[in-house]
């Protein structure tokens, strides 16, 4: 059901870059998780994202995509819980991203700070091109679409949220203004009852008022409690609260990801362009020797050596994998040489590997058994579809291209 009732509702994308590492489970997926049980979400590959930067490699995108899904799957995404799905099997994305181009100035879009970022950045790519310009504002359709609450990012992306609460303003503004709008939200409030209608009005004018931004999420949740309010007045009743119009698109905040604490095997972030990850699936035997041969601090040249953990990488990793009592065995071992580096590593070897395990297993599961992984898409396909047919049949009548009489 799609309604106004969207604080609960959660979406986020990544782009189909393959296999995932260490790196994002400890960043982004563990997050995932721990959402998937608080709230509605909705988790989708960005395959036409993928495509604005890399449409010459075009074809690496479906191998991708599937990689990523089971990765997804394997470190405890949950089916049961999250919708799944493909961007671009829900068109209603393309559509949305248009309508909303036409109302999007192209100085809002060019001042995006990862616009310029990424094409100095990626100087081998030709970016000056028209879907480039405009890929934040697919985002903000992605977003959009599900009014979504809470749009869980990386720092890199809160412009792009902030963007999409501008585009959805904007929107708003030109569109929600309907005839009669006043009338139709004071029949609407009426409709409430008499204790929740004279309590919006207290919790409007407190707000409009004297700025009480707590008093405009109590007037929300109250609105989101009504039972007997159409889609169409619940719009009207939180655009009225605000003294705006009809808020037919929702805007969203983003939820900043902690910036993982996840450490490459060189100390630096773990990230495929520095060549330093682990990747969920990689073989236990090749994470061993990754983990073995990776550097430590450089005085300890000689087991004799004393070193100092806050040089070395590895103490990094025990600092997301071990307890208290292995890292003062470490400090206290390592700043004496009492014991090796190969000692040292064994602890986050153990951990790393007995972590890996089972997501191993999972993905395996899901190689094996390709059906099982299509049709737990095409069932988050259809679900996300549902939604974005809703919204997109409210955006047409706002905009009035539903030719309905
Ligand atoms: N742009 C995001 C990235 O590059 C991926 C993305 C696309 C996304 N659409 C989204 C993330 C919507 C959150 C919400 O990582
Ligand atoms: Fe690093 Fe551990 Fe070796 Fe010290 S003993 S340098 S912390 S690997």
């Amino acid at each position: 059901m799609n309604s106004v009732v969207t604080q609960q509702r959660v979406l986020s994308g990544m782009r189909p870059t393959g296999g995932l590492h260490l790196g994002h489970y400890h960043g982004v997926l563990k997050n995932w998780i721990k959402l998937q049980h608080e709230y509605e979400c909705f988790f989708f590959v960005a395959d036409w994202h993928a495509l604005t930067t890399h449409y010459e490699e075009a074809s690496t995108i479906d191998g991708h995509v599937w990689d990523m899904v089971i990765d997804w799957l394997a470190a405890g995404v949950n089916p049961g819980s999250a919708k799944l799905f493909i961007q671009s099997r829900v068109p209603e994305h393309a559509e949305l991203h248009l309508l909303l181009s036409m109302v999007t100035p192209l100085g809002w879009l060019e001042r995006v700070p990862s616009y310029k970022d990424q094409q100095e950045k990626l100087k081998e790519k030709d970016l000056s091109t028209y879907g480039f310009l405009g890929y934040p504002l697919l985002q903000s359709a992605d977003i959009l679409m599900y009014k979504a609450g809470l749009v869980p990012v990386g720092d890199d992306q809160v412009a792009h949220v902030e963007l999409t609460r501008e585009v959805a303003r904007r929107f708003n503004h030109l569109y929600g203004r309907e005839a009669g709008f006043e009338e139709k939200a004071e029949a609407a409030i009426k409709k409430m009852g008499k204790k929740n209608g004279r309590l919006y009005k207290s919790l409007q004018t407190r707000y409009r008022e004297k700025g009480d931004h707590d008093a405009l999420d109590t007037g929300r949740a109250l609105l989101d409690a009504q039972q007997n309010l159409t889609i169409g007045d619940k719009e009207r009743l939180f655009g009225y609260l605000e003294g705006s119009g009809r808020m037919i698109l929702v805007e969203p905040e983003s939820m900043l990801t902690m910036a993982s604490r996840m450490p490459g095997l060189d100390g630096q972030k773990m990230s495929k362009s520095y060549n330093n990850t682990i990747p969920l699936r990689e073989d236990p035997a090749v994470i061993e020797q990754k983990l073995r041969t990776m550097p430590t601090d450089p005085a300890r040249v000689r087991r004799t050596d004393a070193g100092n953990p806050a040089k070395c990488p590895v103490w990094q990793l025990h600092e997301v994998y071990t307890d208290d009592e292995v890292r003062k065995w470490v400090q206290e071992g390592c700043t004496t040489a009492g014991i090796g580096c190969v000692d040292c590593k064994q602890p986050v070897i153990d951990a790393v590997l007995k972590e890996l395990e089972p997501i191993r297993d999972r993905a395996k599961q899901f190689i094996e058994d390709p059906n099982t992984l299509r049709a737990i898409i095409a069932e988050g396909c259809e679900a996300a579809r549902d939604v974005a047919r809703d919204t997109m049949e409210e955006v047409r009548e706002a905009i009035g291209l539903s030719y309905k009489n």
